[in-house]
């Protein structure tokens, strides 16, 4: 024992005077140079890999118009809008809200969900029990595999709570009787906005015909996912084929003779006349010349309004309020919606549950329309009676030119519907992966979905989503809401 530590004792000096050497030697400035240039390529190479890998250098002829204008909205039209969230008091996602009748909703993937409600991989549950692939499976699968605008390294069940943005749908005759749009409508700026988006070549006039008037509330730890609009031609539109076909429709560029221009105007509500800019950031993103293109950003300021094509433009909201942890949000089945209390205060709620609290001043407000740009009045009014392009034609041409394309075998026959709408998505519709923070554009974390046994060891790099908590306890009881989906602590008629 004794000669072992003697020998251990005798060889310190040396190992320390060895490393001293390797630590301040001009060796080893150059070997950490090296390997820090080695490592630099390394990580630029798998960046543009996975850029190359999730996005597209798809870049426009020209650059797609756009349109911001400060102080479009004046101070007292948009304190008239805000009184409007206060009497509206209730704002739902998406799904409730534009859950007008549809019409094909799959493209024969579609089977009945198993006797204990569950679908196949891949397939989503609707609330009528049917497995389908999602309408806006294009958005989800880039957000969860990119982590967004702000390159989030979170898993799955994290990321599926910071989806969520809340509408207040205006009746579409709103657009004629509002005092507050007719205002907007006589801007001279806004009239050269829509005469550039509306008018076809050499077109003497246009008629604007409004397709959705909402507000919409974005809550913090919130993202808006990039994503195109939904496409409108003559004979498609989301009430007759899955919204993911519109959007392939228009970027194919196979239907543009049959393709109706459209705008989509936003003007935003928050903040103050002294505090005109939002606190929590949360950036407006887009992409006018192409998803291979110039990432733009505009800063959300109370009064602005942007206007621009978004079938046409790749745009997104970057997450509000970063450094927040959202709530968990439960299922995505469930209600999910945000209802106003008093005193500026605001519940985040899952069926009855109270999940958040969040101020008006944390609401990222703001006032959108969009709609589509017919030749006249008399054009518009045979939109609705148009005959529709049968679903199999559609597809047929998307086969064909995939065939041409090389991306499917020339004389095989169409793969199984999944798998046909898996390759379209991939092939068509293609969004930018940066972030607006420059890091990895890639959500490993992501890969716990597929892998179980992975997440423990990405547990270090990756976020997961909170305990789910109900705060019903810790808060005064919900406002009575009665009417609707589902009423919050309505007394009994
Ligand atoms: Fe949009």
């Amino acid at each position: 024992m004794t000669g072992k530590s003697k020998n251990v004792k005798k060889s310190e000096p040396t190992v320390a005077v060895q490393s001293k050497n390797e630590v301040t030697g001009t060796g080893f400035v150059v070997k950490i140079a090296v390997a820090s240039v080695v490592f630099f390529l390394l990580q630029t190479l798998a960046h543009r890999g996975i850029e190359q890998a999730l996005g597209s250098s798809h870049v426009f002829e020209e650059t797609e118009p756009f349109f911001t204008i400060e102080n479009f909205m004046d101070d007292a039209d948009i304190n008239e809008l805000r009184n409007f969230l206060y009497e509206k008091r209730r704002f739902v996602t998406g799904l409730d809200a534009f859950s007008d009748d549809r019409g094909i909703e799959h493209i024969g993937e579609g089977v009945d969900a198993d006797e204990n409600g569950n679908c196949p991989k891949d397939l989503y549950r609707t609330e009528q029990g049917n497995c389908f692939i999602p309408g806006r499976f294009d958005i989800g699968k880039h957000f969860f595999l990119s982590g967004g605008l702000t390159g989030a390294k979170e898993t799955y069940e994290k990321l599926l709570s910071s989806i969520y943005a809340y509408y207040g749908i205006l009746p579409k005759d709103f657009i004629d009787t509002s005092a507050i749009l007719q205002r907007l409508f006589e801007r001279p700026q806004y009239v050269e906005a829509m005469d550039t988006l509306c008018r076809n070549h050499g077109q003497e006039d246009y008629y604007f015909k409004p397709t959705q008037v909402n507000i919409v509330l974005v809550t913090p730890g919130q993202d808006l996912p990039l994503h195109y609009d939904n496409g409108w031609f003559w004979g498609a539109n989301r009430f007759t084929i899955p919204d993911y076909l519109t959007v392939a429709m228009t970027t194919s560029g196979l239907w543009d003779h049959l393709k109706i221009r459209q705008a989509q105007s936003v003007v935003y509500l928050h903040g103050s006349e002294e505090e005109p800019v939002f606190k929590h950031g949360g950036n407006y993103v887009f992409y006018p010349d192409g998803p291979g293109g110039k990432m733009r950003q505009l800063v959300p300021k109370r009064g602005m309004g942007v206007i621009m094509d978004g079938g046409q433009i790749p745009h997104g909201g970057q997450r509000i309020a970063e450094h927040v942890n959202v709530a968990n949000h439960g299922s995505k089945d469930q209600f999910h919606r945000v209802e106003y209390q008093s005193n500026d205060t605001w519940y985040i709620m899952n069926d009855d549950d109270i999940i958040s609290v969040v101020n008006t001043d944390d609401l990222r407000l703001s006032f959108v329309w969009r709609g589509l740009c017919f030749d006249s009045k008399e054009h518009a009014d045979t939109y609705d009676s148009y005959p529709e392009i049968p679903l199999e034609e559609i597809l047929d041409t998307f086969e064909a030119d995939m065939k041409k394309r090389g991306v499917l075998p020339k004389n095989a026959p169409r793969p199984p519907p999944k798998e046909f709408a898996h390759t379209l998505i991939k092939t068509y519709i293609s969004m930018p992966p940066q972030n607006v923070h420059n890091s990895l554009p890639f959500n490993y974390c992501i890969l716990s979905k597929e892998y179980p046994w992975l997440k423990t060891i990405l547990s270090p790099f990756c976020t997961d989503v909170q305990e789910y908590k109900r705060l019903n306890d810790e808060l005064p009881p919900a406002r009575p809401f009665c009417g609707g989906r589902m009423s919050t602590n309505c007394p009994e008629e």
